[in-house]
């Protein structure tokens, strides 16, 4: 992850540092694991982005300078000219608009042949001949899906993110689509909110690390090579924290919480070098976050220094008016604008308004240069005065490359997560399956639909170029060993639907059963549930099959965590494994037959109830933080004026980070080579290189494998620090390292912590250490382990 400096100089001495820790820890443990940990998410002294190229500067400006302000404002406007629809102008007199130098941008157009259409018009026909961009929602793929995000991020491997995006943008590019609306970094502690299904879940260092393997994905390592679009972290910000989970929701969070949970991945992602961010639909402490100078001028720009593109999410400036802070359209236009967002998306009140504003007086016109400034630069940066139209020829064979869909595969199968995997009277875990066995029942209403398997926001993905989890095991097996049985419908189902589902197995030696939600419907944006069960009947239907006595191996397809007691106490094996893109089948049953040895690790704590929501491991302690775990009652005497429920216990069903696997892991101990830290040697700051002192404290573990087969598992860092001048949470992750492990081997694994692993906003929300005690865990979930701890002390005590 060394990535992360991409500043020459930087990378070679931080290269050099690890190959010199490597060495030092294989020198203490013959075993050590030898691979790269992720580093700090924080982001220190980087140098500009690529596209950020002063020779850009003369031509932006000489542009600018024949510009009318009507072409200015034209430059700051986007709508969407296709599919899928939603609220918005209901305009379609694009061509017309562009002809006059009135659209900046057009987004879902999605084939080259359009593209190439409208850029026609805006290059050829407008006055000053300035191309437009295509943007597009390239969430987890462009024809080619990919697992949902949740799903990539349970990986815990950025890279992969990263291989996954570059695919995407590949494939994106072909059609002049240079542009997409993802990342989705926002943070998600509560899994009713449908949009869980398109972020990294709850934890700021992970969700920075994909933030900027998705970012150096999308955007590669030239933004003008032809294959490279651009990325738009969004929602800016905090939209993840919506109250009660309904979307578009209201949310309250302290400047404190917002610096230390919401905006690191969004400052991660900046400082990968993205080259657009997109403001978000809510309210944040009742300004909405569209229009929001602290967080949009304040922190964006002069804080972190980003000199790309605002782009408004859609009609959020209109909906300032929903908000109650905007009474006409003009005052919308007028207040987004202002506080910094420089594109406004589908709403067209910078269209309607801005000049008139300029005209008033309301708006300074040397305003509006500078936003425009923003999107001339990206439009440079881009290549796309030099080429402006794609090659409609080359458009079909960009799709579905066997190496992108061998990639969509790999990633599926690494986003699988193992909840449960109970041993049978035999005394062998249940999985992995047998490939002797007689016959298996395949059940469920996500047994055989393709196009399920796409999840939210599945782009231009086609649920005929999915492979089945049936039609995969048709083909491991052979059909007459294949038992099928629908069960039920996601809503729905018949009694004799379900008894037919229970004889298929009870006539077959094993039941798989592929329940869940319907991701393009149920998961995603407007898909905030209030129950988090299985839809319809499918609970039944599982217990009917249950009931028949067979080993039963579920299948969790969701884009959330579901709340689900009755099957993790009664099924023996259970999978999360999300929406799994267009190679769902061959994953799933490469996985469940051994071929793919389960690695995946939760990246959302899993609650046992719906009452626990928001749960999440990195919360903070309380001053009657309560010591065990079960429910007061039905206990009855045990202690009372502890903040607990009485009819729940506070423990997840599976913690964050928490993923099993076809091995038992053991972790020993943990070791620090130092016993303290002085405050002196530690030096972090925003945007300045930190500083962990004269030798790099490093943390180390034994993890052994005491199972027969090789498994890889995600090790993981965790520090709390007690002491300082705000709470801080109970466990923050602060680093991670995948390692193999052959059956019965043992490796050392080893950590350098960097100061940022020890940096927090305190009282005064600056970013620094304090003394403290810090307690380390290296473990394989946010849960287990027990701590080593170290002081970190001032110079003089
Ligand atoms: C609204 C969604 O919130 C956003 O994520 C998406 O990029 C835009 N629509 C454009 O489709």
């Amino acid at each position: 992850m060394f990535s992360y400096f991409r500043n020459r100089s930087l990378l070679q001495f931080r290269s050099f540092f690890f190959c010199t820790l490597v060495a030092f820890a294989c020198f203490l443990a013959p075993h050590s694991a030898s691979a790269q940990a992720t580093s700090a998410a924080y982001p220190t002294a980087q140098p500009a982005p690529e596209w950020d190229d002063p020779s850009i500067e003369p031509r932006v400006e000489e542009l600018l300078k024949k510009m009318t302000l009507e072409e200015k404002v034209g430059q700051l406007v986007q709508y969407s000219a296709g599919q899928p629809t939603g609220p918005g102008t209901g305009r379609t007199d694009y061509n017309d608009m562009l002809t006059k130098g009135q659209i900046g941008a057009l987004f879902n157009v999605v084939t080259a042949k359009e593209t190439n259409a409208f850029q026609r018009i805006a290059v050829e026909e407008s006055r000053l001949h300035i191309p437009l961009i295509f943007g597009l929602d390239v969430i987890h793929g462009f024809r080619t899906e990919f697992p949902i995000p949740l799903g990539i991020s349970a990986t815990w491997d950025p890279l992969l993110a990263e291989r996954a995006a570059r695919v995407a943008a590949r494939e994106a590019s072909a059609t002049g689509v240079r542009w997409t609306f993802s990342p989705m970094i926002d943070i998600t502690r509560d899994p009713r909110w449908g949009r869980t299904a398109e972020g990294n879940g709850e934890d700021p260092f992970l969700d920075s690390a994909f933030a900027q393997a998705y970012v150096r994905g999308y955007q590669g390592r030239h933004l003008n090579n032809a294959e490279s679009i651009l990325a738009c972290p969004k929602h800016y910000v905090g939209y993840g924290a919506a109250e009660g989970g309904r979307d578009y929701n209201t949310t309250e969070i302290s400047e404190h919480t917002l610096r230390e949970i919401y905006l690191p991945p969004f400052h991660s992602a900046i400082d990968a070098g993205a080259g657009t961010i997109m403001s978000a639909f809510n309210s944040l402490n009742g300004i909405p976050t569209s229009a929001n100078p602290f967080t949009l001028k304040k922190i964006l720009r002069q804080e972190w220094g980003f000199r790309g593109i605002v782009d408004s999410d859609w009609t959020s400036v209109a909906e300032l008016m929903n908000h109650g802070i905007a009474n006409d359209g003009a005052t919308a236009a007028r207040k987004a604008f202002q506080a910094g967002v420089d594109m406004d998306m589908v709403s067209s009140l910078y269209h309607d308004h801005l000049a008139d504003l300029v005209h008033s007086g309301q708006v300074s016109e040397t305003d509006i240069d500078e936003a425009v400034r923003h999107v001339l630069r990206i439009k440079f940066a881009l290549g796309l005065f030099e080429n402006p139209f794609v090659d409609e020829k080359k458009e079909s064979s960009a799709m579905l490359q066997p190496e992108a869909v061998a990639l969509s595969r790999e990633v599926a199968e690494r986003s699988v997560v193992l909840l449960k995997n109970d041993l049978l009277s035999s005394a062998t875990p249940l999985l992995p399956l047998s490939p002797d066995v007689k016959s298996v029942a395949v059940i469920g209403p996500l047994a055989d639909d393709g196009a399920a398997m796409m999840g939210s926001w599945g782009g231009l993905g086609n649920g005929r170029d999915a492979v089945t989890l049936r039609a995969a095991l048709n083909q491991k097996l052979g059909e007459a060993r294949v038992h099928y049985a629908k069960g039920a419908e996601f809503s729905t189902a018949t009694d004799a639907q379900i008894k037919a589902a229970a004889d298929a197995a009870k006539g077959s030696d094993v039941a798989i059963l592929a329940l869940g939600e319907n991701g393009p419907e149920m998961t995603g944006e407007a898909a905030s549930r209030a129950h988090l069960d299985l839809p319809g009947r499918q609970e039944q239907l599982l217990e009917a099959v249950v009931e028949t006595g067979k080993p039963v191996v579920l299948l969790v397809f969701s884009g959330r965590p579901l709340i689900l007691p009755w099957a993790f106490q009664h099924v023996p094996s259970v999978l999360a494994v999300w929406f799994p893109g267009i190679q769902a089948g061959p994953a799933l049953v490469r996985t469940l037959f051994g071929e793919n040895i389960p690695s995946g690790k939760l990246s959302m704590t899993w609650p046992r109830s719906l009452g626990q929501i928001p749960l999440y491991y990195n919360a903070l302690s309380t001053g009657r933080p309560a010591t065990q775990d079960e429910a007061r009652f039905p206990n009855g005497h045990d202690e009372k004026f502890v903040s607990r429920y009485i009819d729940e216990s506070n423990s997840p069903q599976f913690p964050f980070g928490f993923g099993l696997t076809y091995a038992t892991l053991r972790y020993g101990p943990v070791e620090l080579n130092k016993p303290e830290l002085r405050l002196d040697w530690l030096r972090v700051g925003l945007n300045k290189s930190s500083s962990s002192g004269p030798a790099p404290l490093l943390a180390s573990a034994n993890v052994t494998n005491s199972g027969s087969l090789t498994v890889t598992e995600t090790v993981q860092l965790y520090v709390r620090l007690e002491g300082t001048s705000v709470s801080e949470p109970v466990r923050a992750l602060k680093g991670f390292q995948r390692v193999t492990l052959a059956a019965g081997e043992t490796k050392r694994v080893v950590f350098t912590v960097p100061a940022e692993a020890f940096a927090l906003w305190n009282d005064q929300n600056v970013f620094t250490v304090e003394a403290a005690r810090a307690t380390i865990w290296i473990s394989g979930d946010s849960r287990s382990g027990t701590g080593a701890a170290i002081e970190i002390r001032n110079k003089a005590n």
